[in-house]
């Protein structure tokens, strides 16, 4: 017999996830170049979250920021009876699923905007360009000590001063990859610990009843 299910995961949520994770890969591995792709798949990370942020608000009950924000203690007891296989199930994200969302959004927003930072302060480009100052340029290497890259740094071509973005995009995106692998090992143990397929789940957007 078939086991009755209920819907969990609206498709904005589901089509939104693996557009997100197709899309963090890309950009995580494309680590810049070709510029476009990267910026491209940057862009409709930010643009997603954008989305899911007001989804948050107006979006069916498990969408809701408000059905998966738990305190603190909440998260931590989750947390401690995982491994013990005493967590209980639930149907919408877990109190920890929910503060993994949360961290992985508040990270993924961090690494979309601090790399439109970096181009603006790389290339004078892009959304930022307004905003904060190109600094990476012939023209500032002029007034500083000329810097030459002795063919090292494939990406700066002999240009001066490079940008703090740099190294806070570079933070931001490691974060991201170390949430995203912690992410994958809750997943992996919530659906050990209450037997069910979460990721299927993600596909269907059913979970057993
Ligand atoms: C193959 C890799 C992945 C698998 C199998 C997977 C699986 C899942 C599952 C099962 C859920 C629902 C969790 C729950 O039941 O509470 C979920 C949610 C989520 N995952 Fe992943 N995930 C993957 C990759 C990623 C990546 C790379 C990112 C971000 C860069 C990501 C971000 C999220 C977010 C933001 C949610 C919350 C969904 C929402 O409420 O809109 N996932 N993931
Ligand atoms: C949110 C997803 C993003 C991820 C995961 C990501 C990841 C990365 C990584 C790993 C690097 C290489 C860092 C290094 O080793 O120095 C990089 C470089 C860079 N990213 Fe991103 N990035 C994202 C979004 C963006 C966006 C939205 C933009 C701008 C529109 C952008 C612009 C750049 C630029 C200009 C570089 C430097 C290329 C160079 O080396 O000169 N990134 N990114």
């Amino acid at each position: 017999m078939q086991e009755a299910t209920v819907k969990v995961w609206d498709p904005l949520v589901r089509i939104g996830h693996w557009g997100l994770a197709l899309a963090f890969l890309v950009a995580y591995l494309s680590e810049g170049e070709p510029e476009w792709l990267h910026s491209f798949a940057g862009y409709t990370i930010a643009a997603y979250l954008a989305v899911r942020l007001v989804w948050g608000f107006i979006g069916p009950k498990h969408a809701r920021f408000s059905s998966f924000l738990f305190s603190p203690r909440k998260v931590i007891a989750y947390l401690r009876d995982l491994p013990r296989g005493k967590s209980e199930r639930h149907l919408g994200h877990s109190p920890a699923g929910g503060a993994m969302v949360i961290a992985l959004m508040l990270s993924l927003g961090g690494t979309a905007f601090s790399g439109m930072a970096l181009l603006a302060a790389e290339e004078g480009e892009g959304p930022l360009a307004g905003y904060i100052a190109q600094t990476d340029t012939l023209g500032a290497a002029q007034t500083a000590p000329v810097v030459r890259y002795e063919g090292n740094d494939e990406h700066h071509e002999g240009r001066g001063d490079d940008s703090v973005w740099e190294d806070v995009h570079e933070v931001f995106a490691n974060l991201t990859l170390l949430l995203v692998l912690l992410h994958l090992a809750g997943v992996a143990m919530a659906s050990i610990a209450h037997n069910e397929n979460l990721p299927r789940s993600m596909v269907t957007g059913r979970k057993r009843a």
